[in-house]
């Protein structure tokens, strides 16, 4: 079978090592795909960019690729998985229909407030005088989220007033996500501790992964502005035995049927952020495809090959599949760019990735990173993904840490404390 992955990040480089290990995959292309991909066996990174959904159409059709795997949220928001499937494509990942469960956060809170999915209560607004009314109204902390894709910089957690009224100021009168921005949602807070709760669907059947829990703020004891991510372990102890079924349950399944409902029918990856509290879980968002970094932890533990599972779920048969993991436990120590997730230089000569994959259990995945005349070289901010396999938690730390150290370019920064928190608990 011949792939096409889209996307270019260290969850897509997770992707395609674990693809090319599948007897099914006899060839995998990337658009864009990163140098990590490249060094893959079977796997070859092209020059279309992941938002071209023409030249991926293009790619697709004269390359007679069997499947299509999409990484990122933007092409299926934008519909590539209506233009592919119209061209007689197999893709696997929500029409752009089903996919505003992630484009629009006023479609995800209305849905789940109309089905009674449980999630922090909230307000939306397109009228930025009636938000800033409402604010200064409100019982602090509140969040205020911009309503459309803005990479994960949306979301402004306010402890006071003024807070409130800046982000609102940002969003809606600077418009510094753009039409993003033309709507926000004003929500309460929650306390409890986050995970993320990733699935395969049909559109019936939920087969989740294993759990998993990000690390978003830029530095230790989750402290700075929040990034696409630091860091991820698999499995994340807060997701006890009761919160498991109660999120497959209460927010999983009843999210699917509820976009069924909808006329929205929903296929691929569905990933349900959460905050859990008690063995209580809620829903913070949803998104329409794998986390990143989360990806690359799970994937790692993961035993069975994907592509069965994704040939059921496009063919509505995920029902009869199951998913075995490794035991263990898997850690991701994400290394940026120094500035992340502000400005930051490029062009640095990264040294050590061959010496950090000669330790057992270790695999670094590539983010942003790209192939120069003196090496490879830091091309992006978060540069790459140091992830370990080991038989429990802190094995697995101080193996992801032993390959970190043994990476080096200028600036390279990275959180110290990532799976600290399923220590305390495990
Ligand atoms: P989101 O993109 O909606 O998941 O929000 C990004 C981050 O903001 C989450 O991972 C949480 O850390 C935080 N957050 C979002 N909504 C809430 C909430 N209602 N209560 C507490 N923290 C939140
Ligand atoms: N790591 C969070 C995300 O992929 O959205």
């Amino acid at each position: 079978m011949k792939i096409l992955l889209i996307g270019s990040g260290g969850r897509e480089h997770a992707l395609a090592w674990k693809m090319a290990q599948s007897d099914l995959v006899s060839e995998l292309l990337a658009a864009p795909g990163n140098v990590g991909i490249d060094r893959e066996p079977k796997c070859k990174s092209t020059r279309v960019s992941s938002d071209d959904i023409s030249g991926l159409l293009e790619l697709a059709l004269s390359e007679k690729v069997d499947l299509t795997i999409v990484g990122p949220e933007a092409p299926l928001v934008a519909g590539l998985a209506d233009v592919f499937v119209a061209n007689g494509l197999k893709v696997f990942g929500p029409s752009s229909r089903a996919a505003i469960l992630e484009g629009s956060k006023v479609f995800a809170k209305d849905l789940m407030k109309k089905h009674g999915i449980p999630s922090a209560d909230f307000e939306s607004f397109d009228d930025y005088d009636k938000a800033v009314g409402f604010v200064k109204a409100a019982r602090f902390p509140v969040v205020v989220k911009a309503d459309g894709l803005a990479a994960g910089k949306g979301v402004f957690v306010c402890n006071l007033l003024e807070q409130a009224l800046d982000a609102l100021d940002q969003i809606m009168k600077q418009k510094i996500f753009g039409v993003a921005g033309a709507r926000v949602i004003v929500e309460d807070f929650l306390e409890g501790e986050e995970a993320s709760f990733i699935a395969f669907t049909d559109g019936v059947s939920v087969i989740p992964l294993a759990s998993s829990q990000d690390h978003k703020a830029v530095f230790d004891n989750d402290i700075g502005p929040n990034t696409g991510g630091m860091g991820a372990y698999s499995p994340a102890p807060v997701v006890t035995k009761e919160a498991h079924a109660r999120i497959m349950n209460e927010i999983m399944l009843p999210t699917v049927k509820a976009m069924e409902s909808e006329g929205r029918p929903y296929t691929g990856f569905l990933y349900a952020g959460l905050m859990i509290k008690d063995d209580k879980p809620k829903a913070l968002e949803f998104n329409v495809r794998l986390g990143d970094p989360e990806a690359q932890p799970l994937l790692v533990r993961m035993k069975t090959d994907p592509i069965p599972l994704i040939i059921a779920a496009l063919e509505g048969r995920l029902g009869t599949q199951s998913i075995k993991w490794d035991d263990g436990t898997a850690v991701c120590v994400v290394m940026a760019s120094a500035g992340y997730p502000g400005p930051y230089s490029r062009g640095m000569v990264i040294s050590g990735i061959d010496n950090a994959e000669k330790i057992e259990g270790v695999k670094v995945f590539i983010a942003g990173a790209a192939d120069s005349p003196h090496g490879v070289v830091t091309s992006g901010g978060r540069v790459l993904g140091v992830t370990s396999l080991a038989r429990n938690t802190p094995e697995a730390i101080i193996k992801a840490y032993d390959a970190v150290a043994q990476i080096n370019w200028n600036g390279a920064h990275f959180r110290k404390d990532i799976g600290r928190k399923a220590l305390f608990r495990g």
